[in-house]
């Protein structure tokens, strides 16, 4: 592994049939950093985050996570990783407690593991009051919060997120930020698309 370099992306490119959705992009992503990309509606930004995470094939380059090797030592990296999507992934008709478990269990954590990872994104997130209530009962916004916390009930060293603040109201955004901000005090490093209005050109932007 690099010095420092936790993500290194070299020359990858993706195509859907005719449509070349990711031409030859080249970064890394250093230890302890929280890294943004910048790319309009349809850029590529879900794509590329769908092949970091491992849940997308793609057709050149070379991409490296900690280390390992996306392709050869997948299993692994799946490990590292907590992917919060796009669109939420909730079953409506369990409590957010429910779908959290249903995630761990994906993660094969034990159930003292799990309680102590529940009691702490409860307070860490500020949705204790939310975990009994049913999903299809929140609101746009908690359940943005709430996919957060599923996508990190595992502990993953690294954390990808796909517009994690879309729907959020100026003050709850400003809030969420600094929970970003806090994560990394966790010792998680962030990577997602800020925000959808310059084009996702051969580079990425880094934050700090
Ligand atoms: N499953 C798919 N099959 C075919 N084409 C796809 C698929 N997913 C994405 N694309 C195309 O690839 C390109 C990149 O899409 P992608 O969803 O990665 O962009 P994005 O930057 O995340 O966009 P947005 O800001 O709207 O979320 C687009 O032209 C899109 O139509
Ligand atoms: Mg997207």
């Amino acid at each position: 592994m690099k010095e420092n370099i936790i993500i290194e992306v070299e020359g990858l490119v993706k195509h859907y049939g005719e449509v070349k959705a990711l031409d030859d992009i080249s970064f890394s992503v250093k230890e302890g950093e929280i890294f943004g990309l910048l790319g309009p509606n349809g850029a590529g930004k879900t794509t590329l985050m769908e092949i970091l995470c491992g849940l997308r094939k793609f057709d050149k380059g070379k991409v490296t996570v900690q280390g390992f090797d996306l392709v050869s030592d997948s299993y692994k990296i799946r490990s590292l990783i907590g992917f919060c999507p796009q669109e939420t992934l909730f079953y409506d008709l369990l409590s957010v407690r429910e779908n959290f478990a249903f995630s761990a269990s994906l993660y094969s954590l034990d159930s003292k593991k799990f309680r102590e990872r529940i009691e702490f994104l409860s307070k860490f997130l500020g949705i204790g009051e939310l975990m009994n209530r049913k999903a299809q009962q929140l609101s746009g916004g908690m359940k943005r919060h709430a996919n957060l916390a599923t996508s990190i009930v595992h502990n993953p060293p690294i954390v990808i997120l796909d517009e994690p603040a879309v729907g959020f109201d100026p003050n709850v955004k400003r809030e969420f930020w600094e929970l970003i901000k806090n994560l990394k005090g966790y010792g998680k490093r962030c990577f997602f698309p800020l925000m959808t209005c310059m084009k996702l050109t051969k580079s990425a932007m880094k934050l700090q």
